[in-house]
């Protein structure tokens, strides 16, 4: 049996995402999910959510980790991966669908490519999209821990573009790409799950 790309933070989130994205996408149809990383989170929600497709999506460079676990997928609600940098635009990933998901991946990308995915939301989101934002944030300037503190320094030693993000800000530029905050949900080890919905 061979081993597969694997991120233990993820197993731990995956159960915590899951009973929320039941109820917040219970109306969706279909799922972009951005920085699909090892693909444990795209397996476990297409598994435990049948009534939607999934298209799980990562950077070029990183394609090859995602793809080996999705290509063990039982089922048929699981896309083929595809390859996509937020900052390219526009996206090569056909119509958005009517929810995007993304874990774990605003304080890694360079705060230019957030706001190029917002931009592209702006420009191409339906109307009533959900979109699923899980992850560390700051609120007021403020970390909400000391381990998210503790993070946020080890961020900055890995890649000076990464760095938690403030809630605010991330907001602001949702606002005016046209989401108005519907939900944001306190979630274990000091996470944060955000749901917008395009207006
Ligand atoms: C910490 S990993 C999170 C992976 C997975 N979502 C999880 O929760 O385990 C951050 C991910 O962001 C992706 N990423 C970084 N820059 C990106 C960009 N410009 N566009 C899309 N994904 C990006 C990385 O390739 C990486 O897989």
């Amino acid at each position: 049996m061979r081993s597969l790309p694997f991120s233990q933070s993820c197993e731990n989130n995956k159960g915590p995402i899951l009973e929320v994205l039941k109820t917040v996408f219970a109306d969706c149809s279909g799922v972009l999910e951005i920085a699909s990383g090892t693909g444990q989170h795209a397996t476990w929600f297409a598994g435990h959510m049948a009534f939607l497709r999934w298209q799980p999506t990562e950077v070029p460079e990183a394609i090859d980790i995602l793809r080996p676990r999705c290509d063990e997928y039982q089922g048929s609600n699981l896309l083929a991966p595809l390859a996509l940098d937020v900052s390219k635009r526009p996206w090569q990933v056909g119509p958005l669908p009517d929810a995007l998901f993304t874990a774990n991946s605003l304080h890694i990308m360079p705060w230019s490519a957030v706001c190029e995915l917002f931009a592209e939301l702006a420009e191409n989101a339906p109307q009533g999209m959900l979109l699923a934002v899980y992850g560390p944030f700051n609120y007021g300037g403020q970390y909400t821990s000391d381990s998210n503190a503790d993070f946020d320094q080890w961020l900055a030693q890995r890649s000076p573009h990464s760095a938690i993000r403030d809630f605010e800000k991330v907001d602001a530029l949702a606002i005016d790409a046209g989401f108005a905050l519907q939900e944001d949900k306190a979630m274990p080890a000091n996470n944060r799950l955000l749901v917008w919905r395009r207006r």
